[in-house]
């Protein structure tokens, strides 16, 4: 049990250090919370290993699963692993990658993977611009940002997830035609996202009117970010974006 505990710590140690070692960009979540119980760390140890997207330059997400996969996804940011896992439960032949550098966000995810046998979700467990930078250009259909963090401080802001360089990596890896689903409930960030995208010539913002962003995709599930947005008076913006 207190080798267990030792170890988690390393464990977690190691994860912050490889994301402090990054030269071209900090990285600015948050990786722990409560520590794990020894069977989640027990999962995270056995399980993790096999889920990890393996990172290579140009890699292939469709080579990643041992189902057939016609379409592939991300997520950035699963959090509670709540979208995620509908999703991966509703599109059996989507193969999904799930980002996401919390370790008990994680820990969650490996559990229900392996309590339902789910085998269309690959995760990632660090920063989504490493995943971003490696994988081949132009191989996922659909890419999800749900709730990321809102920095909401003027001199915070540019720890937000998006930025000139993001946009370029999101639009890089997507299909001609595919699809960037945004949810945010800070107004601010909304505009920010819209803004950075503008600036791009190679995603489009597909709203016609305010229905669009008012209003969730018909496959929705809320997640726990948007229940708490909800419970403390928070209305959201939903951004679908198209690669050119
Ligand atoms: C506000 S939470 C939202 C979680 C979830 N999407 C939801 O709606 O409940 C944002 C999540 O993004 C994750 N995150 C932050 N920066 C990230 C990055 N660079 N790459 C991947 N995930 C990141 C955080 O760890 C956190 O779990």
């Amino acid at each position: 049990m207190g080798k267990d505990r030792h170890r988690r710590r390393d464990q977690e140690a190691s994860l912050s250090s490889d994301l402090s070692e990054r030269p071209d960009r900090a990285f600015f979540g948050r990786r722990k919370g409560k520590r794990l119980t020894d069977t989640r760390g027990g999962l995270i140890d056995r399980l993790l290993p096999h889920l990890r997207v393996p990172l290579s330059d140009g890699l292939d997400p469709a080579s990643l699963f041992s189902v057939p996969v016609t379409t592939l996804a991300l997520e950035i940011g699963f959090g509670g692993g709540e979208h995620l896992l509908h999703q991966a439960r509703l599109n059996p032949q989507t193969g999904f990658i799930g980002c996401e550098p919390f370790v008990n966000g994680m820990a969650k995810m490996v559990a229900a993977i392996e309590n339902e046998n789910i085998k269309n979700i690959r995760v990632f467990d660090s920063d989504a611009v490493e995943l971003l930078k490696a994988l081949a250009p132009a191989s996922l259909d659909r890419i999800f940002i749900l709730y990321p963090d809102p920095w909401p401080k003027r001199r915070q802001n540019k720890r937000r997830f998006i930025s000139d360089l993001t946009v370029e990596l999101l639009a890089k890896a997507l299909k001609s035609g595919g699809e960037l689903r945004f949810a945010t409930d800070i107004d601010h960030y909304a505009g920010w996202t819209l803004t950075h995208i503008f600036r791009s010539s190679s995603l489009t913002w597909t709203a016609k009117g305010p229905e669009d962003w008012r209003k969730p995709w018909t496959d929705w599930i809320q997640t726990r970010y948007e229940a708490k947005a909800r419970r403390e008076g928070r209305r959201s913006s939903y951004l679908t974006f198209k690669r050119r």
